[in-house]
């Protein structure tokens, strides 16, 4: 898979996952194959169990759904990474997979993945700051310990009824034209 996108809301007719669907749908018109991947419908997802085990051999030793996602990340060229803003934090299901990220860094704390284009997308229900907050922390991890290289970002606010993205075709195309970016 050339892209690998996160989805780490429950609601998967919610907004972050419409963003998440046009912007798939913008990098394939730009002949990327996409992957999406919805954190909240994995059926055996861990955190990190801090073995240790990818500090002696690359990769993550926990074999489970997030596993997968983290050998798909690995081969990807690039990376979405989108959450809802709760409680000025990711979604639980988000940082789970965040956690395991810390095997893309060895014992000398040098990633051992290759970089990726990376872009950012936090929707909340209050005004724009707090979501913009959160994506700087989500975005200064991925770049700071991996050498990730933002894109783009997009942060939506107001965004508490599920419909909010579905009828804001100006945030859809802005969506498709980040996609089309990769
Ligand atoms: C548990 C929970 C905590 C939340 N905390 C915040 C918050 O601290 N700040 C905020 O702006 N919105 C907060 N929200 C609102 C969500 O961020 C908002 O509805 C978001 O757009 C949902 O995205 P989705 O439609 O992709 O599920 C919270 C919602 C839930 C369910």
């Amino acid at each position: 898979m050339s892209i690998v996108a996160i989805v780490a809301s429950p609601r998967k007719k919610g907004n972050t996952n419409k963003i998440i669907e046009a912007m798939a749908e913008g990098a394939k018109k730009n002949g990327k194959d996409v992957k999406i991947y919805h954190l909240n419908a994995l059926t055996n997802a861990k955190g990190c169990q801090a073995c240790m085990a990818c500090k002696t051999s690359v990769g993550c030793a926990v074999k489970d759904d997030n596993g997968e996602i983290l050998k798909a990340i690995r081969d990807c060229e690039g990376l979405i990474l989108s959450t809802p803003n709760y409680f000025g934090e990711a979604s639980g299901q988000f940082r789970l997979l965040q956690d395991r990220f810390y095997s893309f860094i060895g014992a000398d704390f040098v990633p051992n993945i290759e970089p990726k284009k990376l872009v950012v997308v936090v929707s909340c229900g209050g005004p724009a700051a707090g979501g913009d907050a959160l994506a700087d922390k989500i975005e200064g991890s991925m770049v700071k310990y991996f050498k990730f290289e933002p894109i783009a970002r997009m942060v939506i606010p107001n965004a508490t009824p599920i419909d909010t993205v579905a009828n804001d075709p100006e945030i859809l195309e802005k969506a498709a034209a980040i996609g089309k970016k990769f």
